[in-house]
């Protein structure tokens, strides 16, 4: 491997697959590696460096696959480990790497650690590697604290039949492992290492602040340093174990880490922890110009000092679909405020969106595409009797929930289920008007938001200027965003009401819409120059 190939993480446009449902290969409705295998030319014609697999372990699947079972089993609804060692192999055969997704915070109530924990009784070793706590008050009836879960609105201990209680900061089919415990740490480097010697090139962390508890458990107080359960200093030994461990086999991390503070975030990515992290920052800013340069100035202030190289994302399997948050008068994102029936302007929001792609393909660092986002497709509103995401459950109905992203890809407009599996219903039930969106359809039309996806990817391939490496800001008026990248490279983003002058140019590259017939750039477009 030459440096640039050993490089290749700092400047990737990765695509995130949700196995479940990118493509249903064997038409039982569920989406399964059949599929995506079936469809990885598909995906090396997008032109993304890589790939990303959210979880498709043995799962009861009570938290899509966040709710591990076993590592080195695949899920039987999305094929066999044989069948992902060929998907792996196929896919770099195409040039795409391959990412899987590990959930070190937690495991699945059906995990053999957790039964045999439950099986073995108060103070046995077994309860060790994970929370197991006498309760409160007079009979043990209490929680044993009164920690916050990270699905709003409900309990994070649960009271088991022999009066013990165990701690779960999402569901109580996910209890939380133990990290101070060695063996956990043992278990993990060794799942680690079963995933490099298949040939994966990356592991996604999910809930990667998460994983060291305060070891006496206290209550949680608003402001308290450190964090009971967030953002521990211990973590960082545990990473970087971790990777020593990547490092024998050239492989990247990337972290989920939802962090406010800017230089407790970056800490994550010192050179000898984890190489990159999701840039949440960004995804959750309004379609504003100041806001959006306010966060990438911050990301690569942060970014800087530590030479870790910046990611971008738009969306991904847990928020709302980007065409369908810049649609809405409220276009940042959190997740407190998502409620069912949020007017929404889908052709607004897909100008925005497109123009977006072509803003976070030309900021420095990697990029992240959650699949069906280069369709853009917008998120699904499904009734509540048709939702499964525990979210939905746990905010006591109030929140939608994270089915809408999560809503089957559609293929093909004229076949049963737009193409998603030829006979079985879609284990979530796709909108009338999806076949629309179909990747068949759009394929042959130029000016659909897979045709410029393919074509704003293929520049960035062979042309200079993208990836990693300096951004440099251009005098713009206010609303607008101007920067240049090197080798010439300008990137022009208009967010102001009233079409904008491009700046000196020899050529255009691509633009997100059409110019005005001034050659201005309008309102909610962005446009790609060479200077
Ligand atoms: C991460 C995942 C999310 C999951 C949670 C618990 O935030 O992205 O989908 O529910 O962790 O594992």
């Amino acid at each position: 491997m030459d440096a640039a190939d050993q490089n290749w993480w700092r400047g990737a446009a990765i695509y995130q697959v949700y196995v479940r449902s990118f493509a249903d290969g064997n038409g039982d409705g569920t989406g399964d590696l059949a599929g995506v295998r079936a469809r990885l030319p598909y995906l090396a014609e997008l032109g993304v460096d890589a790939l990303w697999f959210t979880p498709w372990y043995l799962s009861p699947l009570a938290d899509g696959g966040y709710d591990v079972a076993d590592y080195r089993t695949i899920d039987p609804a999305f094929g066999t480990l044989a069948e992902a060692e060929k998907l792996i192999s196929e896919a770099r055969d195409l040039g795409l790497r391959t990412i899987v997704d590990i959930v070190p915070n937690h495991v699945s109530d059906q995990h053999p650690w957790f039964r045999a924990a439950l099986a073995a009784g108060p103070g046995s070793p077994e309860r060790e590697l994970f929370h197991f706590r006498p309760g409160r008050g007079e009979n043990g009836e209490l929680p044993p604290n009164d920690w916050p879960s990270e699905f709003p609105g409900a309990p994070t201990w649960t009271r088991v039949p022999d009066g013990d209680w165990y701690l779960h900061l999402f569901t109580p089919r996910q209890p939380d492992l133990n990290w101070a415990h060695p063996a956990v740490r043992r278990e993990h480097e060794d799942i680690l290492r079963f995933w490099f010697e298949r040939g994966v090139a990356g592991v996604r962390i999910d809930s990667a602040a998460l994983l060291a508890k305060d070891p006496d458990l206290p209550d949680f107080v608003q402001g308290d340093t450190p964090h009971p359960f967030v953002d521990r200093d211990e973590l960082h030994d545990i990473y970087r174990s971790w990777r020593a461990v990547a490092d024998e086999y050239g492989a990247v991390f990337v972290g989920e880490v939802w962090l406010p503070d800017a230089e407790r975030f970056a800490r994550y990515l010192r050179p000898d922890e984890l190489h990159t992290a999701f840039n949440f920052d960004f995804m959750t800013r309004p379609w504003d110009a100041a806001e959006l340069r306010r966060s990438i100035d911050r990301t690569l202030g942060e970014h800087a000092g530590i030479g870790a190289p910046a990611t971008w994302v738009l969306c991904n399997h847990d928020v709302t679909r980007t065409v369908t948050r810049y649609g809405r008068e409220d276009t940042a994102f959190a997740f407190a405020a998502k409620r069912f029936g949020t007017p929404t302007d889908l052709a607004l929001g897909t100008r925005r969106a497109r123009a977006a792609a072509l803003l976070s393909l030309a900021l420095p660092g990697a990029v992240y595409l959650y699949q069906g986002e280069e369709l853009g497709l917008p998120e699904a509103e499904l009734t509540p009797d048709r939702i499964q995401d525990p979210m939905h459950f746990r905010s006591g109905g109030v929140d939608p929930g994270r089915d809408g992203c999560r809503v089957p890809m559609p293929w093909a407009a004229d076949e049963p289920y737009a193409g998603f599996g030829s006979t079985g219903e879609p284990w979530l039930p796709q909108p009338v008007d999806w076949a629309a969106y179909a990747a068949d359809r759009q394929a042959t039309d130029p000016a659909s938001v897979l045709a410029l996806y393919r074509a704003a990817l293929r520049i960035r391939r062979t042309r200079p200027g993208f990836g990693d490496g300096p951004l440099h800001w251009l005098a713009s008026p206010e609303g607008v965003l101007a920067f240049s990248r090197p080798g010439g490279l300008v990137c022009v983003v208009n967010t102001a009401a009233a079409p904008v002058e491009l700046p000196a140019h020899t050529a255009v590259l691509l633009t997100s819409g059409p110019l005005a017939a001034t050659g201005r750039l309008p309102r909610d477009t962005a446009v790609w120059l060479r200077a």
